[in-house]
C-alpha cells in the first residue's frame, strides 16, 4: 500500500438507485415503497422546461410528506449550464426538510463544478440553519467528466457517490449509438467467421472505479434504457459488479429487483469468503502468508478480497 491510505467510502447500501421525474408526484409513494436503497427524485432531464418550477415544488413537498423509511433520499438538480440549478439548490435547502440526504449534480466536467455547488450549498445551509450537511453525488456523462474524473472524485468532502451516465456520455463522446448502456450491435471483434461482442463502456467504468476507490467515493453504474430486456440489464450489472461498482440505477421499478439480485452477494459467495478468512487465520497462526483453499492459492490479498464481500453482507444484514 502507498503511504497514502485508500479511504473507505461512506458505509451505506447503494445497490439500486430508483429514479422518477419530479413532475410525476403520483409515483413518489410507489418509489418509497420499493426495495431500492436510494431514491432519486429528478429535476433534470426527465422534466420538461415548462415543468421545472412545479417539479421543484412537488419534490420539496414530498421530501417532508412522504415516508421514505431508511432509504437514502437524493434529488437530481439541473446542470450548471442551465438557469435552473441555483434555485434548485437554494429552495431545496431553504424549504426542504433535513430528511434530504444528497443532491445529485449531473454532467460535471471538472473539480470547479463541485467547488461552485459546494460554496453555494455551504452558504445556504448556514443561512438556513440546516444541521445535517448535505451530501453530493455526481454523474460522469461527458468527455470532460471522464477526462477529469480523478480531480472530480477528490473535489469535495461532501461527495459520496459517482455514476456513469451512459446516454449523455455517448452523445458527448460522439459515439455512434442511441442505446442507453449495454451491448452495442456494432462493437465486436471478428475472427474465423464469428463475432464476439465487447463492452464499449468498460474503460469509462474502470476509470470511474479507480478514481472513486482512490478518493473514498462509491462507484455506481447508471441507467440501462431498455427496460424490457431483463437479461441485458443483468449482464450489464454483472459486468459492473465485477469491475468494482456497488450498484446500478433503475429507470423503471421492474429493474430494482434485478439490480438488488446482482449487488447482493449470494449465500455461497458469503460463505466462501468467510471460509477464506478462516483458512487464512489458520495459515497466519502457523506463520504462513499463503495457503491452499479448494485447490487454489489464497494469501494476504485474498483476505482483503473476502473482506469486501463479508462487509457488504454485514451491511445488508445477511
Ligand atoms: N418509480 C416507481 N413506480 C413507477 C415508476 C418509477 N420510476 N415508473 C412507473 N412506475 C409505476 C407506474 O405508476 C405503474 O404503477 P401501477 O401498476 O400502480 O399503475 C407501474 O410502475 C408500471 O409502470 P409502466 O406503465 O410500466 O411505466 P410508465 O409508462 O408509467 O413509465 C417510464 C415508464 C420509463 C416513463 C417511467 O418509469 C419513468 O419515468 N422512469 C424514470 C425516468 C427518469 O427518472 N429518468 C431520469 C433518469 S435516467
Ligand atoms: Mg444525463
Amino acid at each position: 500500500m502507498s503511504f497514502r491510505i485508500q479511504p473507505a467510502p461512506v458505509a451505506r447500501l447503494n445497490r439500486c438507485q430508483l429514479f422518477g421525474p419530479g413532475s410525476r408526484p403520483q409515483i413518489f409513494e410507489k418509489m418509497a415503497a420499493s426495495d431500492a436503497d436510494v431514491i432519486n427524485l429528478d429535476l433534470e432531464d426527465s422534466v420538461a422546461p415548462d415543468d421545472k418550477a412545479t417539479a421543484r415544488a412537488n419534490v420539496i413537498a414530498a421530501i417532508g410528506d412522504v415516508d421514505w423509511g431508511d432509504k437514502t433520499l437524493s434529488v437530481r438538480i439541473n446542470g450548471l449550464d442551465t438557469p435552473y440549478w441555483y434555485r434548485d439548490v437554494v429552495e431545496l435547502i431553504e424549504n426542504g426538510a433535513d430528511r434530504l440526504d444528497l443532491i445529485m449534480i449531473p454532467k460535471v466536467g471538472c473539480a470547479a463544478d463541485l467547488y461552485a455547488v459546494d460554496a453555494l450549498v455551504t452558504a445556504v445551509e448556514r443561512a438556513a440553519g440546516r444541521t445535517k450537511p448535505l451530501g453530493f453525488e455526481v454523474i460522469i456523462e461527458s468527455a470532460a467528466g471522464i477526462s477529469h474524473v480523478e480531480e472530480i472524485a477528490a473535489a469535495s468532502p461532501r461527495l459520496q457517490a459517482m455514476s456513469l451516465g451512459a446516454a449523455d456520455f455517448a452523445a458527448s463522446m460522439g459515439m455512434a449509438t442511441t442505446g442507453i448502456g449495454g451491448t452495442q450491435d456494432n462493437y465486436y471483434m471478428h475472427r474465423d467467421g464469428q463475432n464476439y461482442w465487447a463492452d464499449p463502456w468498460h474503460w469509462a467504468q474502470a476509470a470511474i472505479v479507480a478514481a472513486c476507490r482512490t478518493h473514498g467515493v462509491l462507484p455506481v453504474d447508471g441507467p440501462f434504457g431498455d427496460f424490457s430486456d431483463d437479461a441485458g440489464f443483468r449482464a450489464q450489472a454483472l459486468r459492473s459488479a465485477t469491475l468494482g461498482m456497488v450498484g446500478k440505477w433503475a429507470i423503471h421499478p421492474k429493474q430494482v429487483a434485478l439490480a438488488n439480485a446482482v449487488f447482493t452477494p449470494t449465500e455461497d459467495a458469503v460463505s466462501e469468503a468467510r471460509e477464506i478468512l478462516a483458512a487464512m487465520e489458520e495459515a497466519t497462526k502457523s506463520g504462513q502468508g499463503a495457503t491452499v483453499y479448494k485447490g487454489r492459492l489464497v494469501d494476504i490479498a485474498s483476505i482483503k478480497q473476502a473482506e469486501v464481500i463479508v462487509r457488504q453482507a454485514e451491511m445488508i444484514g445477511l
